[in-house]
C-alpha cells in the first residue's frame, strides 16, 4: 500500500495515529484547503516553532511560488515539486513536495500534504565553493593580465626595440608574478590547514620564542615601514601544544596587517600574558581600524575592507582566513576589537600546556 493510499483511509482522528512521521528527518506539514496547518510532525515543529498548528502556511514560509503551487495542486489534484528559497531573517533552501491529500484529513473536505527537504546547508556549501572558485579566478586573472600586457608590449608592442621601456616593464612583471605566487602559496596553505583543522598539534611550542623570532625575521620590513614594535611577555612558561610553522603564520600575518593598515611610524604593542589555564596573546595597533559592520566578515576568504588599499599594499585577503583556521586547530579562541580611525587589537587565547 503506498503512503498516500494508506493516508486516504485516515480521517482527522487518524492524524493522532501518525506518530511515525515524528521519526522523519524531513518536515511534514498538512494543510486544510484554507492553507492553515492542521498537522506538523516533530521535525517541522522543531524547525518552525511549537505553535504552528492552526497558523497559515504563509506565516512560516512566506513564498509566493509555494502558495501558488498549493492552490494548483488542490485544483488539478496533482503533486508538485518546487524549490523554496527564503532570504530573511536567515537564508533557507528547501525542496518541497506538495501532494493533494485525502479528504477529511483536516476538518475540511480537502487537504494538502507538504514534505519539506531542508537543503540549506548543502546549498550554502555549494554556493561557497562556486563563489570561492570565482574569487580565485578573478584574483589570479588580474595580475596575469598585467603580466601578459607587459610581455606583449616588450615582444611586439612599442617597447619591442626600446631597451629603456623594456626595463620599465620588468619590475611590474616581477611584482605581479610575485603576487600570483603569494596567492597560490596562501591558497595551498589554506587548503592544507583546512584538512588538518581537526587534528590538534601534539608537539610543544614556545610562544615567546616564536613571537621573538617573527619580530626578528620581519625587522627589515618593519623598519622600511617605520613601524615600531613594543613586545612584553609575562615571566614564566609560554609553552602550548602547537605547530611552530603554523604559529609563525599567525603572528606574521597579524604583525604584517598591523603595520600595513597603519600610517608610517605606527607603534605596535604586542604582549603575552600568562593566565590560570591559558596564555593570552595581544597585538594592538593605532592604525586605520575596521568599521564595526565589517568585523563579522573580516576572517572570510578574500574579504578586504578596502580592496584598492589592499591591492596597493599587496594583500590577497586570505591572511585572516588562514589565521582563523590555525587558531581553531590549536583549540584557541580569537577576539577582534577595533574602532574605525583609532586602531585594532587582535586577542588570541591559547590553552596552556
Ligand atoms: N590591523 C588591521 N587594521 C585595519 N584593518 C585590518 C587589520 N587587519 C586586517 N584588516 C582588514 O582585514 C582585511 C583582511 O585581512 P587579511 O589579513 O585576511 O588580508 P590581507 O592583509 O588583505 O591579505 P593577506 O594577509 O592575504 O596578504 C584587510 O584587507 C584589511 O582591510
Ligand atoms: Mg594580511
Amino acid at each position: 500500500m503506498s503512503g498516500l493510499n494508506f493516508m486516504s483511509s485516515l480521517d482527522k482522528t487518524g492524524l493522532q495515529e501518525m506518530k511515525f512521521l515524528d521519526e522523519m528527518i524531513d518536515q511534514v506539514i498538512i494543510l486544510d484547503k484554507s492553507k492553515n496547518i492542521c498537522y506538523a510532525n516533530k521535525s517541522a515543529i522543531d524547525r518552525f516553532g511549537p505553535n504552528i498548528e492552526g497558523q497559515s502556511i504563509s506565516s512560516i514560509l512566506r513564498d509566493s511560488n509555494l502558495l501558488e503551487n498549493i492552490d494548483l495542486s488542490v485544483s488539478d489534484e496533482k503533486a508538485k515539486i518546487i524549490d523554496i528559497e527564503i532570504k530573511l531573517p536567515n537564508f533557507q533552501f528547501y525542496k518541497a513536495n506538495i501532494i493533494p491529500g485525502p479528504s477529511k484529513l483536516c476538518d475540511q473536505d480537502q487537504s494538502v500534504i507538504i514534505f519539506l527537504k531542508d537543503l540549506t546547508e548543502i546549498y550554502k556549501t555549494q554556493k561557497f565553493k562556486s563563489d570561492f572558485v570565482a574569487n580565485v579566478s578573478h584574483e589570479l586573472r588580474t595580475p596575469l593580465q598585467s603580466i601578459k600586457l607587459g610581455l606583449e608590449t616588450i615582444n611586439k608592442g612599442h617597447a619591442e626595440n626600446d631597451f629603456e621601456s623594456q626595463k620599465k616593464f620588468m619590475p611590474i612583471i616581477i611584482q605581479q608574478t610575485e603576487r600570483m605566487e603569494s596567492l597560490v602559496n596562501d591558497l595551498l596553505s589554506l587548503s592544507k590547514i583546512e584538512l588538518q583543522e581537526h587534528i590538534r598539534p601534539t608537539t610543544e611550542a614556545d610562544l615567546n620564542e616564536i613571537i621573538s623570532h617573527v619580530i626578528k625575521v620581519n625587522s627589515d620590513l618593519l623598519k622600511k615601514r617605520e613601524s615600531v614594535v613594543n613586545y612584553k611577555a609575562d615571566k614564566g612558561s609560554h609553552k602550548i601544544l602547537g605547530n611552530r610553522d603554523r604559529l609563525i603564520e599567525i603572528f606574521t600575518n597579524l604583525l604584517d596587517n598591523a603595520s600595513k593598515y597603519s600610517n608610517k611610524g605606527v607603534s605596535i604593542n604586542m604582549s603575552l600574558k600568562i593566565k590560570d589555564n591559558s596564555i593570552l596573546y595581544s597585538i594592538k595597533d593605532n592604525g586605520v581600524g575596521i568599521p564595526k559592520k565589517y568585523l563579522p566578515r573580516i576572517t572570510e576568504r578574500f574579504f578586504r575592507v578596502n580592496p584598492a588599499k589592499s591591492k596597493e599594499v599587496g594583500g590577497t585577503g586570505l591572511g585572516l582566513a588562514i589565521v582563523k583556521h590555525i587558531v581553531n586547530q590549536h583549540r584557541a579562541s580569537m577576539n577582534i576589537l577595533s574602532e574605525e580611525g583609532k586602531g585594532t587589537e587582535f586577542l588570541i587565547e591559547f590553552p596552556k600546556l
